[in-house]
């Protein structure tokens, strides 16, 4: 399968965006591009227009030549790309403008044999999923959604950390890039001021004592106004730009969760779990709370007590016996 279809520059508008950027607010005569890439003036022209296409701003300097003024804030695989300081995640960036779940596209890449790390994101998802069977509101233009795969030599047990490990990951990024205090809801959720900011839906596929692969979806509400959710999410759901007032460059921030997650991932491979047992503790904002937890199985409830080892959350129920939860649709009570 080709991963970067439709949305990926050809190499001729790839290498034209080069040289265009290397020029940034400088104007450049057609006949010298034309020159530089040894291609027609008409060539020229038909790879403008396919930038502008993508949202790159190029003006038309009268008959001088072009002027590149900037590059589009969304996350285009070339974009994402430049300057990114990773080792495994994000060396194949699949971008699509709509996609139904970046999720569902990435575990079939998976399946087909797509490297570690290849990232696939999304400007809009008309499916977006869900943990525990809910949707995923994506509009487009101004959020993130990707999914990562993962190929850990790590026995399925492990999957469960995983996602922990990732939402460490992502709450240490946005809470430092955006100055808040976000916490960690166990196992996935990030939250903010009551409201939820980001979540992640881990897939894998897997036999008895190996991992085939791991698809880490995650969703973050970046700049989405209060009046681009549904209504029924106003109360529960917040983006940064609502937090703080202010807009948030999508490419850049992406880049540094791509960057962290990539050191991240690299370390929970190495040493495992623990480093990020601590750091999930000291980010949660479960632990020392009355909750609720609705697993498959069924209801329980009880004062949140810590985090195993495994990654479990450990409760103490009201008649005193104490459970180990590995994954369940968890409600912090309010305090009395
Ligand atoms: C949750 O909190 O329930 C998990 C939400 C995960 C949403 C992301 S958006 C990118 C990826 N593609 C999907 O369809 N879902 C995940």
């Amino acid at each position: 399968m080709s991963i970067n279809q439709s949305d990926a520059l050809d190499s001729g508008a790839a290498d034209l965006l080069a040289l265009m950027r290397s020029e940034t607010g400088r104007v450049v005569s057609g006949a010298s591009l034309s020159r530089e890439l040894g291609v027609s003036r008409t060539a020229v022209w038909k790879r403008v227009n396919r930038l502008r296409a993508l949202g790159y701003r190029i003006e038309s300097a009268q008959s001088a030549g072009y002027r590149f003024v900037g590059a589009p804030d969304t996350p285009l695989a070339q974009e994402v790309q430049l300057d990114l300081a990773t080792e495994v995640i994000g060396r194949e960036v699949c971008y699509r403008p709509s996609i139904d779940s970046t999720n569902v596209l990435a575990v079939e890449m998976a399946r087909n044999g797509a490297a570690e790390g290849t990232v696939i994101v999304a400007d809009t998802q008309s499916r977006g999923r869900g943990r525990l069977g809910r949707s995923w509101v994506s509009p487009p233009g101004c959020n993130l959604y990707f999914s990562v795969v993962l190929r850990p030599s790590m026995v399925p047990a492990a999957i469960p950390q995983i996602t922990l490990m990732t939402a460490v990951s992502l709450c240490g990024v946005l809470s430092e890039a955006a100055a808040l205090p976000i916490r960690i809801k166990w196992p996935n959720d990030l939250w903010v001021g009551g409201r939820k900011v980001a979540g992640i839906l881990t897939e894998m596929s897997s036999e008895m004592d190996r991992i085939r692969h791991v698809v880490v979806g995650i969703g973050v509400n970046v700049n989405v106004a209060g009046d681009g959710l549904p209504e029924d999410l106003q109360r529960t759901a917040t983006s940064l730009t609502l937090e703080t007032g202010t807009h948030w460059q999508r490419v850049s921030l992406f880049r540094g969760l791509l960057q962290a997650l990539d050191r991240d991932y690299a370390s929970f491979c190495q040493a495992g779990f623990a480093p990020f047992r601590s750091r999930f503790i000291e980010r949660s904002m479960t632990l020392g709370r009355r909750i609720r937890v609705q697993m498959p199985e069924g209801e329980t409830g009880g004062l949140a007590l810590d985090i195993t080892e495994q990654g479990a959350l450990r409760i103490r129920r009201d008649d005193g016996s104490v459970v180990d939860v590995l994954s369940g649709d968890v409600t912090v009570l309010p305090e009395i």
